[in-house]
């Protein structure tokens, strides 16, 4: 979703924004913007609805005043007004004085436009985000000072929020944030501030992260100073992905490396961690109690993940899990000693903080797992576990959805330990497992790469899907299903085998593709059949005698993981089979920060 980039360089800015804009294309939008002071004192505003290419040529036909060092910019996902070039941001007051990018809502915008207008204040768009220029220019009717000025308008705003504020008359930039995220650095090429630290990948070792309410201007020394009140300054935190981690690094798209590097990031986290899972450490190192229940909130593929880990919780442990869709969390029943299980890999996903709130309010002790340690709900959590699958760029969740299995798996198996519900030898039989599967995912690539393009090549004309699986296999025909519709734009709908009889089963017809993920249970030979019997087309990803053969070894009590494989590469075969851009599907963000 939207995307905020803002800087004060030493060499011209454009360059920082266009390179920071392009790292956020990732987000998903549909506009993109920068304004920039020139040598002149003038700021430049310039906007389009097409890809930063554009926004890249016009900066480079730019015959007037040379670009300055300061500067904003803006990936916008449209949420209030069309995606046009005039709802584009940067947007500016009545003056064009103060230029505002904007992420986030504010919900309170009509009622702050009507006062604003009837104040005189002239609105060329209506999109929330302009109330905030109208805001900032009538306080600098009350002071000179934009510090003060914006510390005063943001006040009246309600929702989240995090803002980057450019004066044209001095050049002066003030960056500010409520409920959305926001980070600062002072670097040796100059000042920054991102609502997502990878924009600022290229620069960075260390920043800070804006804690809600905070208004800082950037100034070379970033002092969360306020003469009116004692104001703690947020720690300095490390920059933990390398630049080169977000590149494509030869792949075609962003998508087929992150599929490709499952094995190796799975190794990192069981390299992290796996010493510690048996023992119980990596569970009371979190410092949190045992529990008797679990509740799992996520969104998409992080709930994907968190149903296989309420899956091992329930199997190993014989602990009651519910999981639950986070933005459907709203009205739960609170049961002492319950552990929240709040998943999501960009930790900013805004169902998910929502849902967080209402546990907090009951009571639960929350535990993170995301794979930005940095994110809003890193922070607001009791203690985090963090999947380790560094930045993941395509939109379509691959390596952080096996990552969070393995990481979860990890922390849940260790609190069973550390609870006394499960032995240390059992444990150290499951690590042992666990330590197989950067082989299993590896093997499983190889196998899928050879089948699974033909196969999708044969697949291309069907208009819908049907995935089905049993037991702890079915959280991988959902992601399988997940992935497919996301990619394709077909419909892919997953079933519990055992349903199909119940209703589904009136889909299937002659040629109707129908996915199994076989974990071997002899039930699900039975559905099988009774899809064949119908004419449905199977393709099935199991052990040895399925038309993807990828699963190696027992079952375990966190499924056939290995199955995800091909179903991730069947999704982006199809896709691009298609001709669709599969790092950047249709409709879709990576962060989803509205609710
Ligand atoms: C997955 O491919 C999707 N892009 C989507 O379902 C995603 O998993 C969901 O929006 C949750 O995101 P999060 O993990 O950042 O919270």
């Amino acid at each position: 979703m939207c995307g905020i980039i803002a800087c004060k360089t030493h060499s011209p800015s454009a360059a920082y924004l266009l390179t920071g804009l392009r790292r956020l294309e990732y987000r998903g939008y549909d506009s993109v913007g920068i304004a920039v002071r020139t040598a002149g004192g003038d700021v430049v505003r310039m906007r389009t609805i097409h890809r930063i290419d554009a926004l890249e040529r016009a900066v480079d036909d730019w015959d007037g005043a040379a670009f300055g060092g300061v500067g904003i910019g803006h990936t916008r996902w449209a949420t209030h007004g069309q995606a046009t070039e005039v709802n584009a941001h940067p947007h500016v007051d009545c003056t064009g004085r103060i230029s505002v990018v904007h992420n986030g809502v504010i919900e309170n915008a009509e009622a702050l436009r009507r006062d604003l207008a009837s104040s005189g204040h002239r609105f060329a768009t209506g999109v929330d985000s302009e109330v905030i220029c109208h805001l900032v220019e009538q306080r600098l009717a009350l002071t000179e000072d934009l510090l003060a000025a914006v510390k005063g308008a943001v006040v009246a705003l309600e929702g989240p929020w995090a803002i980057a504020v450019l004066e044209e008359s001095t050049g002066r930039l003030v960056v500010a944030a409520s409920r959305s995220p926001l980070v600062v650095a002072h670097t040796n090429v100059g000042e920054f501030a991102a609502s997502d630290i990878t924009a600022l990948a290229d620069w960075v070792d260390e920043f800070q992260v804006l804690e809600d309410g905070d208004v800082v201007e950037l100034t070379g020394v970033n002092g969360w100073h306020d003469p009116d009140k004692t104001v703690v300054t947020p720690a300095l935190a490390r920059f933990i992905w390398r630049a080169g981690d977000s590149g494509r690094m030869g792949h075609a798209d962003f998508m087929s490396k992150e599929i490709e590097e499952q094995s190796e990031c799975v190794a990192r986290v069981l390299d992290e961690v796996g010493d510690r899972i048996s023992t119980g450490a990596l569970w009371s190192d979190l410092g949190l109690q045992c529990f008797d229940r679990v509740r799992v909130v996520g969104c998409g593929t992080s709930l994907n993940a968190g149903h296989v880990i309420g899956n091992v919780v329930r199997l190993l442990g014989g602990l009651p899990v519910t999981s639950t869709v986070a933005s459907e969390a709203g009205g739960s029943v609170f049961e002492p000693g319950t552990l929240m299980l709040a998943i999501s890999q960009s930790g900013e996903t805004a169902d998910v903080l929502n849902a967080i709130v209402d546990d907090a309010a009951g009571g639960s002790p929350l535990l993170a797992l995301v794979n930005n340690p940095h994110s809003t709900l890193a922070r607001r959590a009791d203690a985090v576990m963090t999947c380790s699958a560094g930045p993941e760029i395509g939109v379509a969740a691959t390596k952080t959805f096996t990552c969070q299995i393995v990481a979860g798996v990890a922390v849940m198996i260790s609190a069973l330990v550390a609870a006394g519900r499960l032995s240390r030898t059992a444990a150290d039989t499951l690590v042992d497992d666990l330590r197989r599967l950067p082989d299993r995912l590896a093997g499983a690539g190889s196998v899928a790469e050879c089948i699974v393009p033909a196969l999708a090549d044969e697949l291309v004309d069907a208009s819908g899907f049907v995935f089905i699986a049993r037991g702890v296999g079915l959280p991988y025909a959902a992601e399988g299903a997940l992935k497919l519709k996301e990619l394709s734009y077909r419909w892919a709908e997953h079933y519990p085998a055992g349903e199909l009889k119940h209703g589904p089963l009136a889909l299937i017809t002659r040629g109707t593709p129908v996915v199994v993920v076989d974990d071997g249970s002899p039930k699900l030979a039975t559905n099988v059949s009774e899809v064949r019997a119908r004419g449905g087309l199977i393709v099935s990803v199991g052990p040895l005698g399925s038309s993807i053969p990828v699963v190696d070894g027992p079952a375990a009590p966190w499924g056939p993981i290995e199955s995800v494989i091909p179903l991730q590469i069947l999704a982006r075969s199809l896709a691009i089979a298609l001709g669709h851009d599969v790092d950047k599907p249709r409709n879709l963000a990576k962060s989803v920060t509205v609710e």
